[in-house]
Protein backbone atom coordinates (compact mmCIF):
# COMPACT_ATOMS: atom_id res chain seq x y z
CA UNK A 1 0.00 0.00 0.00
CA UNK A 2 1.49 3.38 -0.99
CA UNK A 3 2.12 5.80 1.83
CA UNK A 4 -0.22 8.99 1.89
CA UNK A 5 2.13 11.35 3.96
CA UNK A 6 2.42 13.32 -0.22
CA UNK A 7 -0.97 14.53 0.61
CA UNK A 8 0.12 16.51 3.51
CA UNK A 9 0.45 20.40 3.18
CA UNK A 10 3.91 21.44 2.56
CA UNK A 11 5.42 23.38 5.89
CA UNK A 12 6.12 27.02 4.56
CA UNK A 13 5.40 30.17 6.18
CA UNK A 14 2.01 30.09 6.16
CA UNK A 15 -0.43 32.09 8.71
CA UNK A 16 -1.13 30.98 12.22
CA UNK A 17 -4.76 30.31 11.25
CA UNK A 18 -3.87 27.99 8.63
CA UNK A 19 -1.94 25.38 11.25
CA UNK A 20 -5.20 24.06 13.05
CA UNK A 21 -6.98 23.91 9.58
CA UNK A 22 -7.21 20.10 8.58
CA UNK A 23 -7.61 18.67 5.14
CA UNK A 24 -10.84 16.80 4.50
CA UNK A 25 -10.84 13.22 4.50
CA UNK A 26 -12.97 13.06 1.40
CA UNK A 27 -10.50 15.50 -0.72
CA UNK A 28 -7.66 13.38 0.59
CA UNK A 29 -8.87 10.12 -0.35
CA UNK A 30 -10.47 11.78 -3.67
CA UNK A 31 -6.49 12.82 -4.34
CA UNK A 32 -4.96 9.21 -3.84
CA UNK A 33 -7.62 7.95 -6.12
CA UNK A 34 -6.58 9.84 -8.76
CA UNK A 35 -3.04 8.51 -8.00
CA UNK A 36 -4.20 5.28 -8.39
CA UNK A 37 -3.04 3.75 -11.44
CA UNK A 38 -6.57 1.86 -11.47
CA UNK A 39 -8.85 2.61 -14.28
CA UNK A 40 -11.71 0.61 -13.15
CA UNK A 41 -12.54 2.31 -9.53
CA UNK A 42 -15.80 2.43 -8.10
CA UNK A 43 -16.21 6.11 -6.84
CA UNK A 44 -18.39 6.04 -3.94
CA UNK A 45 -16.95 9.14 -1.91
CA UNK A 46 -18.52 11.65 -3.95
CA UNK A 47 -21.06 14.07 -2.41
CA UNK A 48 -22.10 15.12 -5.74
CA UNK A 49 -25.28 13.76 -8.27
CA UNK A 50 -23.89 12.19 -11.12
CA UNK A 51 -26.73 13.51 -12.73
CA UNK A 52 -26.75 16.97 -15.97
CA UNK A 53 -27.55 20.04 -14.63
CA UNK A 54 -31.15 19.78 -16.35
CA UNK A 55 -30.93 21.40 -20.34
CA UNK A 56 -33.73 24.11 -19.52
CA UNK A 57 -31.21 25.29 -16.80
CA UNK A 58 -27.99 24.74 -18.98
CA UNK A 59 -30.03 26.13 -21.69
CA UNK A 60 -31.19 29.73 -19.71
CA UNK A 61 -27.62 30.44 -18.67
CA UNK A 62 -26.58 29.85 -22.44
CA UNK A 63 -28.82 32.60 -23.41
CA UNK A 64 -28.21 34.56 -20.34
CA UNK A 65 -24.77 35.06 -22.00
CA UNK A 66 -25.67 35.00 -25.36
CA UNK A 67 -27.58 38.55 -24.38
CA UNK A 68 -24.43 40.07 -22.62
CA UNK A 69 -25.24 39.32 -18.97
CA UNK A 70 -21.89 38.45 -18.15
CA UNK A 71 -20.92 41.60 -15.59
CA UNK A 72 -20.68 41.37 -12.09
CA UNK A 73 -24.33 41.65 -10.13
CA UNK A 74 -25.16 43.48 -6.86
CA UNK A 75 -23.51 42.03 -3.56
CA UNK A 76 -26.56 40.20 -2.75
CA UNK A 77 -27.44 38.92 -6.27
CA UNK A 78 -29.62 39.10 -9.33
CA UNK A 79 -32.85 40.97 -7.66
CA UNK A 80 -35.23 38.45 -9.98
CA UNK A 81 -33.44 35.84 -8.37
CA UNK A 82 -33.36 36.70 -4.44
CA UNK A 83 -37.28 37.51 -5.67
CA UNK A 84 -37.48 33.25 -6.75
CA UNK A 85 -35.92 32.48 -3.71
CA UNK A 86 -38.08 34.89 -1.39
CA UNK A 87 -41.33 33.57 -3.69
CA UNK A 88 -39.86 29.78 -3.07
CA UNK A 89 -39.88 29.94 0.40
CA UNK A 90 -42.86 31.51 1.12
CA UNK A 91 -44.97 29.30 -1.15
CA UNK A 92 -43.54 25.70 0.35
CA UNK A 93 -42.84 26.70 3.77
CA UNK A 94 -45.83 29.65 3.78
CA UNK A 95 -43.22 32.00 5.79
CA UNK A 96 -42.44 35.86 4.53
CA UNK A 97 -39.01 36.48 2.80
CA UNK A 98 -38.21 40.21 2.08
CA UNK A 99 -35.68 39.83 -1.03
CA UNK A 100 -34.49 42.89 -0.82
CA UNK A 101 -32.88 42.58 3.14
CA UNK A 102 -33.00 39.02 4.08
CA UNK A 103 -31.58 37.13 0.82
CA UNK A 104 -27.79 36.70 -0.25
CA UNK A 105 -26.94 34.91 -3.43
CA UNK A 106 -23.62 33.50 -2.69
CA UNK A 107 -21.12 30.92 -4.73
CA UNK A 108 -22.64 28.18 -3.56
CA UNK A 109 -23.58 26.92 -0.13
CA UNK A 110 -20.31 26.79 1.26
CA UNK A 111 -19.34 30.89 0.61
CA UNK A 112 -22.74 31.16 2.55
CA UNK A 113 -21.62 29.31 5.87
CA UNK A 114 -17.98 31.15 5.40
CA UNK A 115 -19.89 34.30 4.95
CA UNK A 116 -22.29 33.19 8.04
CA UNK A 117 -19.08 32.12 10.52
CA UNK A 118 -17.37 35.57 9.63
CA UNK A 119 -20.43 37.29 10.40
CA UNK A 120 -21.91 35.85 13.73
CA UNK A 121 -18.41 34.15 15.18
CA UNK A 122 -15.90 36.63 17.43
CA UNK A 123 -12.44 35.31 17.67
CA UNK A 124 -12.92 32.38 20.71
CA UNK A 125 -16.39 32.07 20.10
CA UNK A 126 -18.04 28.45 20.16
CA UNK A 127 -19.85 27.08 18.06
CA UNK A 128 -21.73 23.40 18.42
CA UNK A 129 -21.74 21.10 15.95
CA UNK A 130 -23.24 17.69 16.41
CA UNK A 131 -21.50 14.94 14.86
CA UNK A 132 -20.32 13.69 13.09
CA UNK A 133 -20.79 16.01 10.59
CA UNK A 134 -19.64 17.52 7.20
CA UNK A 135 -15.82 18.67 8.12
CA UNK A 136 -16.14 22.35 5.93
CA UNK A 137 -17.70 23.44 9.72
CA UNK A 138 -14.64 23.05 11.42
CA UNK A 139 -13.07 24.56 8.66
CA UNK A 140 -15.16 27.87 8.56
CA UNK A 141 -15.10 28.61 12.07
CA UNK A 142 -11.55 27.76 12.49
CA UNK A 143 -10.85 30.43 9.91
CA UNK A 144 -13.09 32.78 11.35
CA UNK A 145 -11.28 32.66 14.47
CA UNK A 146 -14.09 30.41 16.34
CA UNK A 147 -14.01 27.21 18.41
CA UNK A 148 -15.98 24.25 17.00
CA UNK A 149 -17.55 22.12 19.57
CA UNK A 150 -18.09 18.66 18.43
CA UNK A 151 -21.07 17.15 19.97
CA UNK A 152 -21.51 13.54 19.69
CA UNK A 153 -24.56 12.55 18.57
CA UNK A 154 -25.84 8.73 20.07
CA UNK A 155 -24.60 5.63 17.70
CA UNK A 156 -26.71 3.80 19.71
CA UNK A 157 -29.88 6.04 18.26
CA UNK A 158 -28.79 5.86 14.60
CA UNK A 159 -27.23 9.57 14.94
CA UNK A 160 -30.64 10.74 15.42
CA UNK A 161 -29.69 14.65 17.17
CA UNK A 162 -30.25 14.60 20.78
CA UNK A 163 -31.59 17.96 21.72
CA UNK A 164 -30.64 17.43 25.51
CA UNK A 165 -27.28 16.91 23.98
CA UNK A 166 -26.48 19.80 21.77
CA UNK A 167 -28.62 22.37 24.44
CA UNK A 168 -25.89 21.52 27.21
CA UNK A 169 -23.14 22.37 24.84
CA UNK A 170 -24.65 25.35 24.34
CA UNK A 171 -23.36 27.88 26.54
CA UNK A 172 -22.70 32.08 26.98
CA UNK A 173 -19.68 31.37 24.53
CA UNK A 174 -21.58 30.09 21.91
CA UNK A 175 -22.20 32.00 18.93
CA UNK A 176 -23.76 29.35 16.62
CA UNK A 177 -24.90 25.68 16.60
CA UNK A 178 -25.05 24.07 13.12
CA UNK A 179 -27.98 22.18 12.27
CA UNK A 180 -27.83 20.16 8.41
CA UNK A 181 -30.93 17.91 8.14
CA UNK A 182 -30.95 16.00 5.93
CA UNK A 183 -27.85 14.97 7.74
CA UNK A 184 -24.71 14.69 5.78
CA UNK A 185 -22.70 12.50 6.88
CA UNK A 186 -25.60 10.40 8.50
CA UNK A 187 -28.75 10.84 5.82
CA UNK A 188 -31.03 11.37 9.09
CA UNK A 189 -33.73 13.97 8.80
CA UNK A 190 -34.07 15.55 12.24
CA UNK A 191 -37.32 15.30 14.24
CA UNK A 192 -39.07 18.86 14.02
CA UNK A 193 -39.31 19.52 17.95
CA UNK A 194 -36.00 18.16 18.28
CA UNK A 195 -34.66 20.67 16.10
CA UNK A 196 -36.90 23.30 17.79
CA UNK A 197 -36.07 22.53 21.18
CA UNK A 198 -32.04 23.64 20.15
CA UNK A 199 -33.61 26.75 18.64
CA UNK A 200 -35.37 27.66 22.03
CA UNK A 201 -31.75 26.94 23.91
CA UNK A 202 -29.51 28.65 21.12
CA UNK A 203 -31.92 31.85 21.04
CA UNK A 204 -32.13 31.28 25.18
CA UNK A 205 -28.19 32.61 24.71
CA UNK A 206 -28.43 35.07 22.15
CA UNK A 207 -26.41 32.49 19.61
CA UNK A 208 -27.76 31.44 15.96
CA UNK A 209 -28.46 28.63 14.29
CA UNK A 210 -27.09 28.00 10.74
CA UNK A 211 -29.45 25.81 9.01
CA UNK A 212 -27.80 23.72 6.50
CA UNK A 213 -30.41 23.03 4.44
CA UNK A 214 -28.64 21.97 1.25
CA UNK A 215 -30.28 18.23 1.31
CA UNK A 216 -34.14 19.26 2.06
CA UNK A 217 -35.59 18.84 -1.35
CA UNK A 218 -33.99 14.77 -1.01
CA UNK A 219 -35.87 13.44 1.57
CA UNK A 220 -37.83 10.10 0.72
CA UNK A 221 -40.51 10.30 3.74
CA UNK A 222 -42.25 13.61 2.49
CA UNK A 223 -40.97 16.91 1.56
CA UNK A 224 -39.60 19.19 4.30
CA UNK A 225 -40.20 22.61 5.05
CA UNK A 226 -37.62 24.79 5.85
CA UNK A 227 -36.66 25.41 9.44
CA UNK A 228 -36.71 29.52 9.84
CA UNK A 229 -40.84 28.77 8.56
CA UNK A 230 -41.64 26.73 11.41
CA UNK A 231 -40.02 28.21 14.24
CA UNK A 232 -40.87 30.56 17.05
CA UNK A 233 -37.74 32.01 16.41
CA UNK A 234 -36.65 32.96 13.41
CA UNK A 235 -34.74 35.58 14.06
CA UNK A 236 -32.19 33.51 15.51
CA UNK A 237 -31.55 31.58 12.31
CA UNK A 238 -29.79 31.89 9.16
CA UNK A 239 -31.05 29.87 6.70
CA UNK A 240 -28.02 28.39 4.03
CA UNK A 241 -29.50 26.31 0.81
CA UNK A 242 -27.71 26.16 -2.94
CA UNK A 243 -28.78 24.80 -6.03
CA UNK A 244 -25.74 22.26 -6.09
CA UNK A 245 -27.06 19.07 -4.61
CA UNK A 246 -31.14 19.14 -5.85
CA UNK A 247 -30.81 20.47 -9.56
CA UNK A 248 -27.62 18.39 -9.62
CA UNK A 249 -25.91 21.90 -10.31
CA UNK A 250 -22.51 21.13 -8.00
CA UNK A 251 -20.24 23.22 -11.11
CA UNK A 252 -22.02 26.41 -11.07
CA UNK A 253 -21.34 27.39 -7.56
CA UNK A 254 -24.37 28.95 -6.64
CA UNK A 255 -26.08 28.84 -3.06
CA UNK A 256 -27.81 31.48 -0.76
CA UNK A 257 -28.04 32.85 2.63
CA UNK A 258 -31.57 33.67 4.31
CA UNK A 259 -31.23 35.51 7.60
CA UNK A 260 -32.65 38.53 9.58
CA UNK A 261 -31.66 42.04 8.22
CA UNK A 262 -29.09 43.34 10.03
CA UNK A 263 -26.93 39.42 9.19
CA UNK A 264 -27.91 40.11 5.57
CA UNK A 265 -26.75 42.90 5.84
CA UNK A 266 -23.61 42.38 6.79
CA UNK A 267 -23.06 39.34 4.99
CA UNK A 268 -23.61 41.61 1.60
CA UNK A 269 -20.63 44.03 2.71
CA UNK A 270 -18.16 41.65 3.42
CA UNK A 271 -19.35 39.43 0.21
CA UNK A 272 -16.98 42.17 -1.65
CA UNK A 273 -14.33 41.02 0.35
CA UNK A 274 -14.60 37.29 -0.91
CA UNK A 275 -16.40 37.24 -4.70
CA UNK A 276 -18.77 40.20 -4.50
CA UNK A 277 -21.16 38.16 -6.03
CA UNK A 278 -22.03 35.17 -7.69
CA UNK A 279 -21.02 34.42 -11.33
CA UNK A 280 -23.78 35.95 -13.39
CA UNK A 281 -24.15 33.73 -15.79
CA UNK A 282 -24.85 30.57 -12.99
CA UNK A 283 -26.65 32.95 -11.49
CA UNK A 284 -29.40 33.05 -14.39
CA UNK A 285 -29.12 29.47 -14.48
CA UNK A 286 -30.16 29.30 -10.74
CA UNK A 287 -33.41 31.40 -11.55
CA UNK A 288 -34.42 28.91 -14.08
CA UNK A 289 -34.05 26.03 -12.14
CA UNK A 290 -36.49 27.51 -9.48
CA UNK A 291 -38.54 29.05 -11.38
CA UNK A 292 -38.55 26.47 -14.23
CA UNK A 293 -40.04 22.38 -14.03
CA UNK A 294 -39.48 20.88 -10.69
CA UNK A 295 -40.26 17.35 -12.15
CA UNK A 296 -36.07 16.82 -12.82
CA UNK A 297 -36.18 17.26 -9.34
CA UNK A 298 -38.38 14.61 -8.35
CA UNK A 299 -36.86 11.90 -11.14
CA UNK A 300 -33.45 12.50 -9.84
CA UNK A 301 -35.11 12.32 -5.72
CA UNK A 302 -36.63 8.96 -6.77
CA UNK A 303 -33.45 7.39 -8.82
CA UNK A 304 -31.58 7.73 -5.63
CA UNK A 305 -34.37 6.26 -3.34
CA UNK A 306 -33.83 2.87 -5.44
CA UNK A 307 -30.19 3.44 -5.12
CA UNK A 308 -30.79 3.87 -1.44
CA UNK A 309 -32.84 1.03 -1.07
CA UNK A 310 -30.65 -1.40 -3.28
CA UNK A 311 -27.66 -0.01 -0.88
CA UNK A 312 -29.20 -0.49 2.30
CA UNK A 313 -30.08 -4.10 1.17
CA UNK A 314 -26.73 -5.28 -0.03
CA UNK A 315 -25.47 -4.17 3.20
CA UNK A 316 -27.84 -5.53 5.08
CA UNK A 317 -26.36 -9.29 3.65
CA UNK A 318 -22.82 -8.78 4.73
CA UNK A 319 -22.03 -10.15 8.14
CA UNK A 320 -21.06 -7.60 10.12
CA UNK A 321 -21.81 -4.54 8.38
CA UNK A 322 -24.93 -2.62 9.53
CA UNK A 323 -26.91 1.18 8.41
CA UNK A 324 -29.96 2.87 9.27
CA UNK A 325 -31.70 3.46 6.23
CA UNK A 326 -31.25 6.92 5.20
CA UNK A 327 -33.90 9.25 5.12
CA UNK A 328 -32.62 12.00 3.24
CA UNK A 329 -29.34 13.39 0.88
CA UNK A 330 -27.55 10.39 -0.98
CA UNK A 331 -25.34 8.77 1.87
CA UNK A 332 -25.33 5.60 3.73
CA UNK A 333 -23.11 5.54 7.34
CA UNK A 334 -21.98 2.46 7.01
CA UNK A 335 -21.09 0.50 10.64
CA UNK A 336 -17.76 -1.33 9.71
CA UNK A 337 -16.49 -1.23 13.38
CA UNK A 338 -15.87 -4.94 13.18
CA UNK A 339 -13.51 -4.53 10.41
CA UNK A 340 -9.76 -4.13 11.72
CA UNK A 341 -8.16 -0.72 12.05
CA UNK A 342 -9.17 2.88 11.59
CA UNK A 343 -11.71 3.60 9.35
CA UNK A 344 -9.10 5.74 7.11
CA UNK A 345 -6.84 2.22 6.89
CA UNK A 346 -9.97 0.45 5.89
CA UNK A 347 -11.16 3.07 3.43
CA UNK A 348 -7.44 2.47 2.01
CA UNK A 349 -7.74 -1.10 1.62
CA UNK A 350 -10.83 -0.65 0.36
CA UNK A 351 -9.18 1.74 -2.04
CA UNK A 352 -5.79 -0.15 -2.94
CA UNK A 353 -6.73 -3.82 -2.75
CA UNK A 354 -10.80 -3.70 -4.28
CA UNK A 355 -10.50 -0.84 -6.66
CA UNK A 356 -13.32 1.25 -4.21
CA UNK A 357 -13.18 4.78 -3.22
CA UNK A 358 -15.09 5.81 -0.11
CA UNK A 359 -15.25 8.23 3.07
CA UNK A 360 -14.16 7.31 5.95
CA UNK A 361 -16.21 7.89 8.93
CA UNK A 362 -13.34 9.60 11.00
CA UNK A 363 -13.12 12.51 8.56
CA UNK A 364 -16.33 13.45 9.78
CA UNK A 365 -15.56 14.23 13.68
CA UNK A 366 -14.21 11.69 16.33
CA UNK A 367 -17.83 10.33 16.38
CA UNK A 368 -17.66 8.99 12.84
CA UNK A 369 -14.74 6.51 13.66
CA UNK A 370 -15.68 2.71 12.68
CA UNK A 371 -18.02 4.15 9.97
CA UNK A 372 -17.54 4.85 6.44
CA UNK A 373 -19.89 6.99 4.36
CA UNK A 374 -20.89 5.82 0.97
CA UNK A 375 -22.29 8.18 -1.39
CA UNK A 376 -25.47 6.69 -3.55
CA UNK A 377 -25.08 9.39 -6.10
CA UNK A 378 -23.82 6.42 -8.64
CA UNK A 379 -25.40 4.82 -11.12
CA UNK A 380 -27.27 1.50 -9.62
CA UNK A 381 -24.73 -0.94 -11.95
CA UNK A 382 -21.84 0.87 -10.08
CA UNK A 383 -23.36 0.44 -6.84
CA UNK A 384 -23.36 -3.06 -7.52
CA UNK A 385 -19.59 -3.49 -8.51
CA UNK A 386 -18.69 -1.10 -5.61
CA UNK A 387 -20.72 -3.00 -2.83
CA UNK A 388 -19.44 -6.55 -4.32
CA UNK A 389 -16.13 -5.32 -3.99
CA UNK A 390 -16.62 -4.27 -0.09
CA UNK A 391 -18.09 -7.78 0.39
CA UNK A 392 -14.73 -9.13 -1.25
CA UNK A 393 -13.24 -7.32 1.25
CA UNK A 394 -15.39 -8.44 4.61
CA UNK A 395 -15.61 -12.27 3.09
CA UNK A 396 -10.89 -12.02 3.05
CA UNK A 397 -10.66 -10.18 6.49
CA UNK A 398 -13.07 -12.41 7.89
CA UNK A 399 -11.26 -15.85 6.28
CA UNK A 400 -7.52 -14.21 7.05
CA UNK A 401 -8.13 -13.33 10.86
C1 LIG B 1 -23.95 19.56 4.25
C2 LIG B 1 -23.40 20.34 3.10
N1 LIG B 1 -23.50 21.68 3.11
C3 LIG B 1 -23.03 22.42 2.10
C4 LIG B 1 -22.39 21.84 1.02
C5 LIG B 1 -21.86 22.72 -0.06
O1 LIG B 1 -22.74 22.87 -1.12
P1 LIG B 1 -22.44 23.85 -2.32
O2 LIG B 1 -22.03 23.02 -3.49
O3 LIG B 1 -23.73 24.57 -2.55
O4 LIG B 1 -21.37 24.81 -1.92
C6 LIG B 1 -22.24 20.46 0.98
C7 LIG B 1 -21.50 19.81 -0.13
O5 LIG B 1 -21.11 18.67 -0.08
C8 LIG B 1 -22.76 19.68 2.04
O6 LIG B 1 -22.67 18.34 2.05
Amino acid sequence: MPPDSSVDLPATNLADRIGGVERSKIRVMFDLARRSDDPDLVHLEIGEPDFDTPEHVTKAAYKAAREGNTHYTSNAGLSALRQAIAEMSARRDGGTVDPETEVVVTVGAMEALHLAALTVVDPGDEVVVPSPSWPNYEMQVKLAGGKPVQTPLPDDREFDLDPDRVADAITNETAAVVLTTPSNPTGRVYDRDAVEAVVAAAAAHDAYVIADEVYRRLTYEGPRSSLAATTEYPDHVITVDSCSKAYAMTGWRVGWLIAPEEVATAVTTIHESTTACAASVSQYAALAALTGPQEPVAEMREAFRRRRDYLVERIAEVPGLSCPEPQGAFYAFVDVSGLDGSSFDIAKRLLYDHGVVTAPGEGFGAAGQGYLRLSFANSLERLETGLDRIEALVENEGESG
